[in-house]
């Protein structure tokens, strides 16, 4: 079979990335999906068997700080298109380790860019270059305001430094070389298949398991949340739709200060657990809090639903009872994570807290 397009999915062995793989080789059987993921600690193959058969599907392991293999892989492969999600993508491990995140979602982003440019160059017109980042590049809010597209930068954490970096890279070979890069900035993501160092999978198998619930600070920072459905779909309007050189912003208009969604979090466990009621909310315990914490992100995603149409289809009430169902049937994807390295990162992170 001939394929309309050839696209290098990049980090689609993690969380919004393996959701994005599969509403693509879903949807678009006439595209064809190439995986492109390293496997570190946070990609999970476990997490697209039910794509991994199709014929428009496959996969490479590769590290995109690696640029020989990287153009040595885009002259062989002629992708049509691109769509960047590998990144480094913790902020607690950012804070650890930086220079791991400078390497990967500044320079690999970087490596990227040159093999696209370098392949494309007779017909850049033809090709697009999305790249995926966060809100977090904007910095930290105060009670009042939104970000939008128009909201200077101002990261804080090595990780938010990182993503800003990248993002304007992915900017300057638009401008310097027409490159034809869209950008999409998104708030907190959550759903199933992401990795139990993130708040919600974390805090789910701490509850499951008994275990302290540790809330950094006073647990008043807001996080504005999406389902990652949601998410995937808008990159897929976006891919789609978005003028070259454009940026969006997506969002849920779904703000939760950290300890009332932790509480929300608890009540649907008990019920889910059959504990009493009150029960999980017992393990909740105040622990130090994270180096430049920004306190508070909401996104104005306006210019996505009426440029484009896209609108979150899930309540957050009705996501987080689904996100809860899922890591409960989905007990033994829960424990081959938690198994090996997990529990030594957890006593790293959590033991001088
Ligand atoms: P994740 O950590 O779950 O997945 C990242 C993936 O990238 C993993 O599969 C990992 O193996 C791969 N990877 C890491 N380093 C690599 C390298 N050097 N070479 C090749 N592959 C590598 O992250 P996620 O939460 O799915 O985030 C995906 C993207 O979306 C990131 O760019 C992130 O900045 C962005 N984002 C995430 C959120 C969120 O709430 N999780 C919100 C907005 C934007
Ligand atoms: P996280 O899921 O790490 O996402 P981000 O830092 O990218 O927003 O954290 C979400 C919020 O939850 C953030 O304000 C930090 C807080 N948090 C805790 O209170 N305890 C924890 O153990 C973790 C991982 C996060």
């Amino acid at each position: 079979m001939s394929y309309r397009k050839k696209i290098l999915v990049t980090g689609g062995a993690g969380f919004i990335g393996s959701h994005v793989i599969r509403l693509f080789v879903n949807k678009y059987p006439d595209y064809q999906i190439v995986n492109l993921d390293l496997l570190t600690y946070a990609g999970n193959l476990a997490n697209l068997t039910d794509v991994e058969n199709m014929p428009n599907y496959s996969f490479v392991k590769m590290d995109i700080v690696d640029a020989e293999a990287i153009t040595e892989l885009f002259q062989k492969e002629q992708f049509t298109d691109v769509i960047h999600l590998a990144a480094e993508s913790h902020v607690d491990r950012s804070i650890t380790n930086p220079t791991e995140f400078v390497m990967t979602n500044v320079i690999g982003t970087v490596n990227l860019l040159n093999a696209a440019k370098f392949i494309w160059k007779d017909n850049m017109e033809a090709h697009r270059f999305y790249h995926v980042s966060t809100d977090e590049v904007y910095g930290s809010l105060g009670e009042t305001g939104m970000f939008t597209e128009t909201t200077a930068y101002d990261p804080h954490s090595p990780y938010s430094a990182s993503k800003a970096s990248s993002d304007h890279f992915v900017r300057a070979y638009h401008d310097t070389f027409g490159l034809q890069t869209v950008i999409s900035n998104c708030s907190n993501n959550y759903g199933s298949f992401q990795f139990p160092e993130k708040l919600l999978p974390l805090f789910i198998n701490n509850i499951k398991t008994n275990k302290p619930l540790p809330v950094y600070g006073k647990g008043e920072n807001i996080r504005d949340w999406l389902w990652v459905e949601d998410h995937a779909r808008a990159i897929d309007v976006i891919f789609h739709k978005a003028e070259t050189g454009t940026t969006y912003n997506i969002g849920g208009h779904n703000e939760w200060t950290n300890i009332d969604l932790i509480k929300l979090l608890c009540k649907v466990m008990d019920k889910k657990l059959s504990r009493a009621e009150g029960e999980s909310e017992k393990l909740i315990s105040y622990v130090k809090d994270r180096a430049g914490h920004d306190l508070r992100y909401a996104i104005d995603s306006t210019k996505l639903q009426k440029d484009l149409g896209w609108t979150p289809s899930l309540q957050f009430e009705e996501g987080i009872k689904k996100t809860v169902d899922w890591y409960l049937e989905n007990a033994e994807w829960l424990d081959n994570i938690t198994s090996g390295d997990y529990q030594k990162y957890y006593e790293e992170q959590y033991s001088k807290r």
